[in-house]
């Protein structure tokens, strides 16, 4: 059975004072720490001062990007060494807006999955369509690849230090979220490609969320959906009372998917 994961994505928002705020004045209560798991993804500059207001609760921390090497001449990047050292469980990899602003590749975001599982740092791997490849009839083409590619070679031996992402890039930012059925298709065909690599077994334990325009009005329709086990929320994580109500969400919805 898969506990719920809930991930905010604070993307390029958020001054050290102001996540500070947050991460202190986030209400932690009994159960919420045990029916879900919360990861909150600040920027690089955030990191430490969140990774101290959290620490001894449940929240975990998690990153937004990661560079695959462990150090070297990469100028304005940042490592899986750095990451650990400030007690990132998670790390967000392949964001839609990585992968489109930023042009990263399938094949070095795979590099980064794979550094990230040796470092012990959870990969959060986020898959997509553009609105131009939904109306191509691409969904699930797109997807299933980046989703292949993303783990090429990875080895899995904790499925829950892993989770994927099905984040539509029409979805993202826009107010318009999938409809949650759409997306539970879409989800349920990507843990099949997983039970096709890992087996039944440890494909049945890996989270898989649906990000984009989650909000606390939307987030149970997609909780209820048999193979979506969390969201991963942008702004609507930016304040407490939205993210609360949608991590209250994914703890009232049972705890606990499987298959
Ligand atoms: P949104 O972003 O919730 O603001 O749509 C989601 C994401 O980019 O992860």
């Amino acid at each position: 059975m898969r506990i719920p994961m809930i991930a905010a994505n604070w993307k390029m928002y958020k001054t050290i004072n102001e996540a500070e705020k947050f991460a202190s004045e986030f209400p932690l209560d009994q159960e919420l720490q045990q029916g879900v798991d919360v990861v909150i993804c600040p920027s690089f500059t955030a990191l430490q001062t969140v990774s101290e207001s959290i620490r001894g609760t449940s929240l975990m921390l998690g990153a937004q990007n990661m560079h695959p090497a462990e150090q070297g001449a990469f100028t304005g990047e940042v490592s899986p060494l750095m990451l650990s050292d400030l007690g990132c469980k998670y790390v967000i990899l392949g964001h839609s807006e990585r992968r489109h602003i930023f042009k990263e590749s399938s094949q070095f975001i795979n590099e980064k999955v794979k550094t990230a599982l040796k470092y012990g740092i959870g990969p959060i791997l986020c898959v997509g369509e553009t609105l131009e490849e939904r109306e191509a009839g691409k969904t699930r083409e797109i997807c299933g690849s980046q989703l292949l590619e993303g783990l090429a070679d990875a080895e899995i031996v904790e499925p829950t230090m892993i989770a994927i992402a099905y984040e539509p890039v029409w979805a993202i930012g826009t107010g318009r979220n999938a409809d949650p059925q759409d997306a539970e298709e879409v989800i349920s065909y990507l843990r099949q490609l997983l039970v096709d690599k890992y087996g039944a077994g440890l494909a049945g334990e890996i989270r898989i969320l649906y990000g984009g325009s989650v909000k606390p009005q939307n987030a149970a329709d997609f909780m209820k959906q048999q193979n979506i086990d969390g969201a991963l929320v942008g702004g609507a994580s930016l304040e407490i009372e939205s993210f609360y109500n949608i991590i209250n969400s994914a703890v009232y919805d049972g705890g606990s998917h499987g298959i």
